[in-house]
């Protein structure tokens, strides 16, 4: 399975590159947003740092914005994702950039039809953003079941980047369910680490090394 950021923040790309398990970058106009950069100046640093898959999102709606937004884009680095929104201008520009050789990723995915389409027509990733779904009371992690069995019944090439992670139950659930990739926050995957019992064992464990010290 493979671990992607979801986040525009260097600090927290350098810190989790640090540990060896980021594989890729996603973001989008609101993670951009919090950073106060430019798009194409912070997604050419993260290049700088990891050496993935780098999602960076289109801000037009319409199908010839989009082309030649996703066109400007796919030139900043050769491991650029263009992300579209999954509308049918969105579908339209991803056939058209696909027939360019740009790679692309089709985001706000609720369902799966989209899902299904979406693989039909050549998509390299699809998000699906399962806490959205939870936060409507739907369950975000059935949709990824349905869209694993539909993928694995006729071999899509179509890659399904689990979105939207809200906390490490997300994470663990579609590594169960076969999903390629996780996209998650820095503090989820910071979550991942961490146990308290792993603590608490190591209190004891330095603390009784304590008493038997003198005689090492
Ligand atoms: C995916 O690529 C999106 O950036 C992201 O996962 C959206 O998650 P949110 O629902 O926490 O905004």
């Amino acid at each position: 399975m493979q671990f992607f950021l979801d986040t525009a923040n260097l600090d927290q790309i350098k810190k989790f590159s640090d540990w060896g398990v980021v594989d890729g970058v996603t973001t989008n106009p609101t993670l951009i947003s919090k950073e106060n950069v430019s798009q194409e100046d912070r997604i050419k640093e993260i290049a700088k740092i990891v050496n993935g898959p780098i999602s960076s999102e289109v801000i037009a709606t319409d199908y010839e914005g989009m082309v030649i937004e996703g066109r400007k884009m796919a030139k900043w680095h050769k491991n650029i994702y263009v992300k579209l929104p999954t509308t049918e201008a969105g579908i339209r520009a991803l056939t058209t950039l696909k027939k360019d050789g740009i790679k692309v990723n089709m985001t706000l995915v609720f369902s799966a039809g989209q899902a299904l389409l979406l693989a039909k027509a050549g998509a390299d990733l699809i998000s699906p953003f399962v806490g959205r779904l939870d936060d409507i009371a739907e369950d975000g992690m059935a949709l990824i079941a349905e869209i694993v069995a539909m993928y694995s019944n006729y071999n899509f090439d179509t890659k399904i980047l689990v979105a939207s992670i809200r906390h490490p139950r997300h994470v663990i659930d579609a590594a169960m369910l076969g999903a390629h990739v996780a996209t998650m926050p820095a503090d989820v995957l910071e979550k991942l680490i961490k146990h308290p019992l792993t603590d608490k064992g190591l209190a004891q464990f330095l603390a009784d090394f304590e008493k038997v010290k003198n005689i090492q």
